[in-house]
């Protein structure tokens, strides 16, 4: 079993580039589906999910080589309107594909999907949303079916910004007769990420990072070059990393309007932060302070991507902060990890309750999840001595190589292969 030796203890300081976002790259290869020709991806790092997104591609047919972190993607010729189990399960925006193929083959046959354990995750609105247009849809509860009947555009009210019904509801409308309209759409930046990859393969969507999306129906869509968006939580990541070592650090190739929604925090934690558009310094105190309350919410608001991460700085904080979780319901399984280190958190239903301690100590530890495992090992980079971070598959899902990118900051991460490493 793989697992990650940190030697805690270490202030951050260095400068990295931030690579593309994992939550852009996926529906932007679901998106490839729906296109005649060569589209060339540039900015997509190794993560699992990427590569079990080609996977799929590659089984309903479509050519995809890999340049360095240039991914070429030829749909032209998809074969297949199904996706095997494992591959549906693998991962939560194989959810994405429904509409993109079922708007191309004509129908479209996947299982419920898989992904970070984090909450009940429905996808009602992904399916409300298809039905509107004209789509038949068929779930069983394992099962879920979309078929093209006759797709005309509607205007679709979400009840909640979802970010992955937004993608569907265009992926399944790009390419229908008449207008879509969608209110209420999530405004997050990968969206606006989607629709310009779209755009430049001939779509004609636009409104995107507000809350009414436009989407005229066109007839074909052809091969496009696009480079994805940075990835600001992961930028917020390793933000909260140099925070809680005390550390000083420079981030390149961000995109900081993005990264704007977490930067009152770091303020208030006492971090010093600044940036122009493309990169951000910031350079942390001895002792961070406490947040009096965080809550998550839909972007622009504060993301609940980076609640784990920022939590984790704010376990050595002086004093007291408050942190709601309000989109996902189960989104707080690092907490158990992050008191191993000696943190003091406590939970009552969605709030969690951060005391802060002077300074945490090594542990053996394992992700829980993605995000909360990014949290685990940014304790282990706080506490002195060595700490075992097992379970890091779900890092490798949405970061490349963590422990390359902390080492280039001066933190000392190691990965090995240990049979014996079982955190239960
Ligand atoms: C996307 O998930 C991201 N994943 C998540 O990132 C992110 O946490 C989330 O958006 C919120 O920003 C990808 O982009 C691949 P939602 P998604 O639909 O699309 C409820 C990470 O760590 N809901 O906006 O699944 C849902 O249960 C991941 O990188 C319904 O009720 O998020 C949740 O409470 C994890 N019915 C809320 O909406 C639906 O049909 C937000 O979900 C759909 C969603």
């Amino acid at each position: 079993m793989k697992c990650l030796k940190i030697n805690g203890g270490r202030k951050l300081k260095g400068s990295i580039d931030v690579h593309g976002a994992k939550n852009s790259i996926l529906p932007v290869l679901c998106a490839t589906v729906l296109i005649n020709g060569k589209s060339v991806i540039h900015n997509c790092p190794t993560l699992s999910d990427v590569e079990v997104t080609v996977n799929i591609l590659r089984y309903l047919g479509a050519n995809v080589s890999r340049e360095g972190n240039t991914l070429i993607v030829d749909a032209t010729s998809i074969s297949r309107s199904n996706i095997l189990e494992p591959q549906m399960k693998e991962l939560r925006s194989s959810i994405i594909f429904l509409g993109a193929l079922a708007s191309r083959t004509g129908q479209a046959c996947l299982y419920l999907p898989g992904g970070c354990d984090i909450g009940l995750r429905p996808i009602d609105l992904h399916l409300k949303g298809l039905k509107a247009l004209g789509y038949e849809v068929f779930t069983d509860g394992h099962n879920v079916c979309a078929t093209r009947r006759d797709v005309i555009g509607k205007e679709i009210v979400l009840p909640f910004p979802s970010v992955g019904a937004t993608e569907n509801i265009i992926l399944a409308s790009v390419l229908a007769k008449g207008t879509t309209t969608i209110v209420n759409a999530a405004r997050e930046p990968e969206i606006e990420d989607l629709a310009d990859f779209l755009n430049k393969a001939g779509a004609r969507i636009y409104g995107t990072s507000t809350p009414t999306i436009t989407i005229e129906g066109v007839n074909e869509l052809n091969g496009a070059e696009h480079t994805v968006i940075p990835d600001r939580i992961l930028a917020t990541t390793l933000m909260s990393a140099c925070a809680i070592t005390g550390g000083r650090i420079q981030l390149n190739n961000v995109c900081m309007p993005h990264i704007m929604p977490t930067l009152p925090v770091f303020d208030e934690m006492g971090c010093d932060v600044s940036y122009n558009y493309s990169s951000v310094k910031i350079k942390a105190p001895n002792r961070l302070k406490r947040v009096k309350s965080i809550e998550t919410m839909a972007y622009p608001g504060f993301p609940t991507d980076c609640q784990a991460p920022v939590m984790s700085a704010l376990c050595v904080a002086d004093g007291t902060s408050i942190i709601k979780e309000t989109i996902f319901e189960n989104r707080f399984k690092h907490i158990e990890q992050l008191n191993l280190f000696g943190a003091d958190i406590s939970v009552n239903d969605r709030i969690a309750v951060v005391n802060g301690v002077n300074s945490l100590h090594s542990a053996n530890a394992k992700c829980t999840d993605l995000r909360g495992g990014a949290a685990v090992v940014i304790a282990g980079l706080s506490a002195e001595g060595e700490s075992t971070i097992t379970d890091i598959q779900h890092i490798d899902r949405g970061y490349e190589n963590i422990e390359h990118q902390l080492s280039l900051l001066n933190a000392d991460v190691k990965r090995i292969d240990d049979e014996k490493q079982q955190i239960k």
